[in-house]
């Protein structure tokens, strides 16, 4: 298994490119499954959840061609095994958002239930509530999800907690519903709107995206369309991070501010200065930044996909911060591995107290998730010394070319088999 290995030390300085969004792209490419015409993709990002969700669509006879480097072509006419496999739907829980596209498409459905994962049991409940709420027949057998409707009619969903794949399920699935949907309490993330304005290219009627009221006109069919996937806002977080903790000045380009308010709201509590452009964020750090305490919640609050970046930030700032983790169960597993690099950090149910020590010692930790090996990675870059992170799999799931990317910015990092 490949490892990084990190020596740290060196401010970041200069310039890199942010890729198109992880988590639009993957909602996104599985809406190509709701019409027969041809669906064209712009700056996808090379991910290995992206290649996953390619191998899924493609065994049920989606065609799927290059466009140029960051381009795809997503064909569903020939589209005629509505199933997603347990051994594929294990490795990315976000296959579930086939569900409610092939249900809508092809009126029945056989998912594999994800399961869980390092971060949570990740239960799928609202998505089946929701499309229940719709007229399907669903019920789980032998660990799949067996759904079948002749036709999704409209409904009023109210779902019991925000659910960002939940509502985008939904979303998708009330495309193609004989009626009008609204889906309450929505999540609304920018990645549901991203997705809404794809549906909408493809001739989808939906109103409220971004807000927690969606209303979507189900229409008899969908057409082919051109979308460009939005940049990565957990992408964009991580490296103005890597970038704050080092000390360094650094200039993102292809990605904007708009998404990260709350984000950058903390980073200049913590003494950066950040500077919005149209498309580009700069941002210049304190040789030594400020503890920020955060609370993770639904957008367009902190977001849980930067808690375990911040926690690394805070690990060698000037005072303490509490980090509250509240939207998964089992989010903390970068603490003891950020414990093994010399952190201070105290952990009692979802509420971690973090005390910045004057520095951190390189050693060899292990990833467990995706964004704890991003914070294993930010540690290593402000470590003295080397740092062997273990499991880098998990990181090539959701950050594109990452040793590439901060070579770039002056990181002394590699890739060892
Ligand atoms: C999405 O996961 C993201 N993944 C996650 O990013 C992100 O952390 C999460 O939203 C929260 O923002 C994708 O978009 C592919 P939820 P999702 O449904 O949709 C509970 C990353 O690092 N819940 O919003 O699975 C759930 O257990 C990943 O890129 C139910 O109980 O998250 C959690 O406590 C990690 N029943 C809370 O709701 C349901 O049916 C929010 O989960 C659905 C969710």
């Amino acid at each position: 298994m490949d490892k990084l290995l990190i020596q740290g030390g060196t401010p970041l300085s200069g310039e890199v490119s942010i890729s198109g969004a992880k988590n639009a792209a993957l909602p996104i490419l599985c809406a190509s499954l709701l019409c027969a015409e041809p669906v064209r993709f712009s700056n996808v990002p090379h991910l290995n959840d992206i290649s996953t969700m390619l191998r899924l669509i493609g065994q049920m006879g989606v065609e799927v061609t290059m466009d140029g480097n960051d381009g795809l072509i997503v064909s569903s006419r020939g589209l005629n095994n509505p199933t997603a496999p347990y051994d594929m739907v294990k490795t990315m829980r976000a296959s579930i958002l086939v569900l409610g596209p092939l249900l809508a498409r092809c009126g029945e459905a056989k998912v594999s239930l994800p399961g869980g994962c390092a971060i949570g049991a990740r239960p799928v409940d609202q998505h089946i509530k929701g499309l229940q709420a719709m007229g399907a027949e669903i019920h789980v057998e032998h660990g799949y999800v067996l759904a079948k409707a002749s036709r999704l009619k409209g409904a009023r969903i109210v779902t019991d907690m925000v659910t960002v794949t939940g509502t985008e399920n939904l979303m998708m699935a009330a495309t193609l519903a004989d009626g009008e949907t609204i889906i309450e309490n929505a999540a609304r993330e920018p990645e549901i709107v991203d997705l809404a304005n794809c549906l909408t290219a493809m001739g989808a009627r939906i109103s409220g995206a971004g807000t927690d009221r969606i209303r979507i006109q189900g229409v008899e069919r969908l057409h082919g369309a051109t979308h460009a996937i939005m940049p990565d806002r957990i992408e964009t977080g991580t490296y103005l991070c890597a970038a704050a903790v080092t000390g360094g000045q650094v200039r993102l380009t292809n990605t904007s501010a708009d998404y990260l308010d709350s984000v950058i709201q903390k980073l200049r509590e913590a003494g950066c200065a950040v500077v919005a452009e149209s498309d580009a964020i700069v941002l210049r750090a304190p040789p030594r930044l400020k503890a920020v305490s955060i609370r993770t919640e639904p957008y367009p609050a902190f977001p849980t996909d930067m808690q375990a970046q911040f926690m690394a930030i805070n690990c060698v700032a000037e005072g303490a911060a509490v980090i509250r983790e509240t939207i998964f169960e089992n989010r903390f597993m970068h603490a003891v591995e950020l414990i093994r690099l010399g952190a201070d950090i105290r952990i009692d149910a979802s509420n971690a107290l973090v005390t910045g020590v004057p520095r951190l010692d390189g050693a060899t930790v292990m990833a467990t998730d995706l964004r704890a090996s991003a914070s294993l990675v930010i540690a290593g870059l402000v470590a003295q010394g080397d740092t062997l992170i273990e499991r880098i799999y998990h990181l090539d799931r959701g950050y594109e070319r990452i040793e590439e990317k901060l070579t770039r910015l002056g990181a002394s990092v590699r890739r060892v088999r």
